[in-house]
């Protein structure tokens, strides 16, 4: 079964205290959120396999560590993922990014996709996919099984709020991802927004309506 990892460093919990407020504003709250995602970062890479290499310091010659492994993929489910996407690429910078593109109706909450473009080499990365808000799950399960089924085969997912909800149907549907949140929040309401949760993500990132 796939983890759940609630990350709740001091520093991100309290950012996310002034993301979710309904008075910080959308330049306030792009910063706030690209700064949790590279503190999220920061924690969901802590266990990247590392290997020695021999250099030369100024001083003498040492053994130390470098990242091995697979080369990391980052995914956001647009529109709302790519407000964290820069965060996390300040740590990553040689990550390749690809983008889902998907937006829930309204009436049925389910996801419509409609863009996908993708590094050719997908299935020999490790691909964190990105979106802020894990609600009914529709929307990152669809991106999970559109990844998978174009041969992706490592695949986390990180989110700043989620619902009980969506966290279980990416459980049962995607075992093998784990799944990095910076809050676990109580309930979806009547309309599918997460509750107490922090609104719409992608109007307050980018200040539609
Ligand atoms: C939001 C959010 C997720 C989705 C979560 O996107 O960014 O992608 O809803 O809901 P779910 O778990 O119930 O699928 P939205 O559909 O509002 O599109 P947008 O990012 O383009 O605003
Ligand atoms: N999408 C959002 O942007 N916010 C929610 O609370 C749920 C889905």
């Amino acid at each position: 079964m796939g983890n759940v990892f609630v990350l709740d460093h001091p520093l991100i919990q309290h950012k996310l205290t002034f993301i979710r407020d309904k008075n910080t504003g959308t330049k306030e709250f792009r910063e706030l959120v690209d700064e949790v995602a590279m503190l999220m970062a920061f924690e969901i890479t802590r266990d990247l396999p590392v290997k020695e290499v021999e250099i030369d310091t100024p001083v003498t010659s040492t053994s130390t560590k470098v990242l091995a492994g697979k080369k990391i993929g980052l995914v956001p489910i647009l529109r709302a993922g790519l407000g964290m996407v820069d965060g996390v690429r300040k740590l990553i910078p040689a990550a390749k990014v690809g983008h889902v593109g998907l937006y829930r109706d309204p009436e049925t909450l389910k996801p419509v996709e409609y863009y996908i473009k993708l590094p050719s080499d997908i299935s020999e990365r490790e691909l964190i996919v990105i979106d802020p808000m894990l609600a009914t799950g529709g929307s990152a399960n669809d991106a999970i099984h559109s990844l998978k089924k174009r041969g992706a085969q490592h695949i986390r997912l990180m989110c700043l709020v989620a619902a009980p909800e969506g966290v279980e149907v990416i459980k049962k549907e995607h075992p093998d991802v784990d799944i990095y949140l910076a809050a676990m929040d109580e309930k979806l309401n009547e309309e599918g927004y997460i509750v107490p949760g922090l609104g719409d993500a992608g109007d307050r990132l980018f200040g539609t309506k």
